[in-house]
């Protein structure tokens, strides 16, 4: 009896350091193809489609593995069809993957059990999950009672998240007749309700105005430091990223291209940097095309591309040999060099050994 109580402590206690101790998400191998059948035009297509209907299968994700520790804010880029909604709809157990396996808190998303649920939320700026016609207040009264939220600690989080996003109120009104922006922070607050550990945001800040976004961005950051959730965001802004993110994943055509910090990311494609050029008179061009490729050369000012490892180099050789007021080194544009990579035009830099 003594030892089957210890044994079953023993095991206790390693599930719940196992459970503890594990990433927030695991994903391995995932992919996921969607199959649509073709519809032949015209009534008589539609007829024959009863019989017989061209498949077509649409590869959405393929094979993608990553990890995510507990607390970490993660950037999902990838241009429009790259497989990210998708992707965020398997790890929040709305569909099932075609094959591969995933992890999120420990459980298998898609066999949605009710622990997991109650520990992730999914938002998407494209879909509102509360009730049009209803005040915020009433959804969240219901999700209350749906997420089992006792009274006294229900009112704190309402009243503690409101605040934090400014919108105290407007709780009251029916969501129909809120901004955009207005709704968005709505929609944030009733999917931190019952605290998830996890949570999965697409486009979260989608046709906003630019303050809405910046408010939204901010609160993420807050919320994040505060409460130490696990955020997986998209977003077709590379602001939100660039802000929110230590981290990126970058989808394309439903592969990983790329997974690392955004610093690595301007690294690993973008071979150059950039030398600006005050001249305390003009500067032949002649006279710059050994240092680097000329962006522009202009009046007083010249912009010179130069491979990143030469550019201190670079730079003395400049201050010896022209007539130079001010020199700064600047970073390609991580927007610019994320839309290069989206449109095929920029590859990764190969590391040398
Ligand atoms: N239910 C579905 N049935 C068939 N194909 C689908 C379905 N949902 C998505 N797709 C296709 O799968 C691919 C990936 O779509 P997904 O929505 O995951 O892309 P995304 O990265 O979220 O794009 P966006 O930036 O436009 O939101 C696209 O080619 C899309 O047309
Ligand atoms: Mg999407």
């Amino acid at each position: 009896m003594h030892r089957t109580g210890f044994a079953a402590h023993l095991r206790e206690a390693i599930i719940g350091y196992t459970i503890r101790y594990m990433p927030a998400i695991v994903v391995e191998h995932l992919s996921k193809t969607y199959v649509t059948y073709k519809r032949p035009p015209g009534l008589l297509g539609a007829v024959k489609s009863l019989f017989q209907r061209e498949r077509q299968y649409i590869e959405a994700v393929r094979d993608i593995s990553f990890t995510i520790e507990e607390g970490e804010l993660v950037g999902f880029l990838g241009p429009n069809g790259a497989g990210k909604t998708t992707t965020l709809k398997m790890l929040s157990g709305i569909i099932f993957p075609t094959s591969g396996t995933a992890r999120v808190l420990g459980y298998i998303p898609w066999e949605r059990r009710p622990e997991m649920q109650r520990q992730i939320a999914l938002v998407m700026g494209q879909k509102m999950q509360l009730w049009w016609d209803l005040p915020a207040y009433e959804s969240y009264l219901l999700l209350k009672s749906l997420y089992e939220v006792p009274d006294h600690e229900f009112e704190r989080r309402v009243h503690e998240l409101a605040e934090m996003l400014e919108i105290r109120h407007v709780l009251h009104v029916q969501v129909r007749r809120l901004s955009l922006g207005e709704r968005m922070k709505c929609e944030l607050l009733a999917a931190l309700l019952h605290r998830p550990r996890v949570l999965f945001l697409d486009e979260p800040t989608i046709g906003l105005d630019v303050v809405s976004q910046k408010r939204i961005r901010e609160f993420l950051k807050e919320y994040n430091r505060r409460e130490h959730t696990t955020i997986l965001l998209t977003s077709h802004y590379m602001q939100d990223v660039q802000e929110l993110a230590q981290r990126v994943l970058i989808i394309h055509h439903g592969q990983l291209i790329f997974d690392d910090t955004l610093r690595a990311l301007v690294e690993q494609y973008s071979p150059s940097k950039a030398l600006r050029l005050q001249f305390e008179r003009p500067v032949a061009t002649e006279q710059l095309v050994r240092f680097g490729r000329i962006v522009r050369n202009e009046g007083l000012e010249a912009v010179l591309e130069v491979p990143r490892e030469q550019v201190s180099r670079i730079a003395a050789e400049i201050l010896q040999a022209l007539p130079v007021h001010d020199i700064t080194i600047e970073e390609v544009d991580i927007d610019e060099i994320v839309r290069d990579i989206f449109a095929g035009k920029r590859a990764a830099v190969e590391r040398r050994v």
